[in-house]
């Protein structure tokens, strides 16, 4: 019997439900220590600890958070990959595999150390609607009483489709240019039908197209729109250009990925096409690859068949600006081994850049990255990027924040990564069983050392 989603290493399902409350319990302590360095002052009456628990329903309260927050996955058939659907106050007292009643599997996955709900990059729960629907599972998960019309199914979190219509024209940078699309998507081997999904709790698989010989000299692509067809199980999406060309068509298996791939795009469920700023592309050059990454969950029945991938959008228009990836992060030759180990790789930027988006990137072992920077000649450093908890299986591309994206000679950037080995002694390097620590930071003009923030640990 194959693992079930959420059930597998590290995602410890609450076997023994008597034990949630003091896991909890510490959790929210941890978290009133941030919340008041925060914002202090402002949280006086939080979990006072005196007066009365309150009591919350599913038709009361619970509902209206679930709905929003979860839906857009969890609704009824579940989509890209959720295992099951939180539609009706039934659904979150049915069973799971392991005998437990799935609202106490939701008040612990909303705070789990790993591959917590909401995945990053999803709306998340704030800190009061974890509190609400951690103390209502504790409660028996009581339904309460339903509105007058019966509760009628509100269209709320409803999944919306990620890649809807092709671009509108406003996108294409100059419309004398010429252009082209070029589609990498999911088929079987040798031939383009659609990809047939095996049976499997997860996989990783890799799709590749070769850029064509007869392109203009120079071609940049300037726009990434996810084609998205199996909306059931296909869990993300990335694209990477693979300058070496020398990946099979494909499927083959890519949990993890080749360094000399450049990863350019990236698409989670509710997320829409990416377009470059103006006036920026991503370099194709004939020969090399674009590649697709996809991720599937939760296929437990043959006849699953999937075709989606991305169509990129080319223009050989002159006078573009480069973008690509700079490398922040850290390699380390001593093999690292604890419950809460760090590296932080912290470099200086000598020439002037903008950054839009982060892609942080570690591997199954990871429980949190950060991305700051230190603007010259000043002591404070600003947060651009916080996944806490890590999630391997969800890994956002994080749009950086307007007033942040300007980075003038002088300015430092840090990353900073944290792990639970689990007792293993754990090597860097791309393989799957190892692990990395990186912020791919897409930037332009790109520059010249994509690699200068890399630093090594000895
Ligand atoms: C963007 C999609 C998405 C959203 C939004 C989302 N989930 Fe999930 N959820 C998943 C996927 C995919 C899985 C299966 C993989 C895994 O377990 O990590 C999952 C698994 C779970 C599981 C394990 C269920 C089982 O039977 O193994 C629980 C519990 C859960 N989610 C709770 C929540 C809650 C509660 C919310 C809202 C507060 C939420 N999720 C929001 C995608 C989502």
């Amino acid at each position: 019997m194959p693992l079930q989603p959420g059930e597998d290493a590290g995602v410890v399902a609450p076997d023994d439900a008597t034990a949630q409350p003091e896991d909890d319990a510490s959790t929210v302590v941890n978290e009133d220590a941030s919340l008041s360095h925060a914002d202090a002052g402002t949280s006086t009456t939080s979990d006072g600890g005196t007066g009365p628990v309150p009591t919350y329903t599913w038709w009361g309260d619970v509902r209206a958070i679930v709905h929003d927050k979860c839906l857009l996955c969890h609704t009824r058939p579940p989509q890209f990959g959720a295992p099951r659907p939180f539609v009706d106050w039934a659904d979150t007292h049915q069973r799971t595999n392991r005998n437990v009643p799935v609202h106490e599997m939701m008040a612990y996955r909303i705070n789990a150390p790993q591959n917590a709900m909401p995945p990053p990059g999803q709306p998340q729960l704030s800190r009061e609607e974890r509190d609400i629907i951690r103390i209502w599972s504790e409660q028996g998960a009581p339904e309460g009483t339903p509105p007058a019309d019966g509760g009628v199914e509100d269209d709320a979190g409803v999944a919306e489709d990620g890649g809807e219509t092709f671009p509108d024209a406003s996108i294409v940078p100059d419309a004398g240019a010429s252009g082209r699309t070029i589609d990498v998507v999911a088929h079987n081997a040798n031939n383009t039908d659609p990809y047939d999904i095996p049976v499997t709790t997860t996989q990783y698989l890799c799709w590749s197209v070769t850029v064509s010989q007869s392109m203009s000299a120079e071609e940049y692509a300037y726009a990434f729109e996810p084609l998205i067809v199996n909306t059931a199980h296909l869990h993300h999406l990335l694209l990477f250009k693979n300058t070496a060309g020398d990946a099979s068509e494909g499927p083959f298996d890519c949990e993890s990925w080749d360094l000399q791939w450049d990863l350019i795009g990236g698409w989670a469920p509710g997320r829409g096409t990416e377009v470059m700023p103006m006036g920026v592309g991503v370099k194709l050059e004939p020969g090399m690859q674009l590649v697709v990454q996809a991720h599937y969950d939760s296929v437990t029945a043959m006849g699953q068949t999937d075709q989606s991938g991305f169509r990129v959008l080319t223009t050989d228009i002159s006078g573009l600006t480069e973008a690509g990836m700079l490398w922040s992060g850290v390699s380390w030759f001593n093999a690292i081994n604890g419950a809460n180990v760090d590296h932080v790789g912290t470099c200086t930027i000598n020439t002037p850049i903008t950054i839009f988006s982060a892609f942080p990137h570690m591997h199954r072992l990871g429980t949190r990255i950060t991305l700051e920077v230190q603007r010259a000649n000043t002591a404070t450093w600003t947060t651009l990027v916080d996944i806490d908890p890590w999630s391997f299986n969800d890994q956002p591309n994080i749009v950086i924040d307007p007033a942040e994206q300007q980075i003038n000679p002088g300015d430092k950037l840090r990353t900073h990564c944290w792990w639970n080995t689990n007792g293993q002694s754990i090597s860097f390097g791309e393989a799957s069983h190892d692990e990395m620590c990186f912020n791919f930071i897409y930037h332009y003009p790109l520059m010249s050392n994509q690699y200068s923030c890399w630093s090594i640990a000895l």
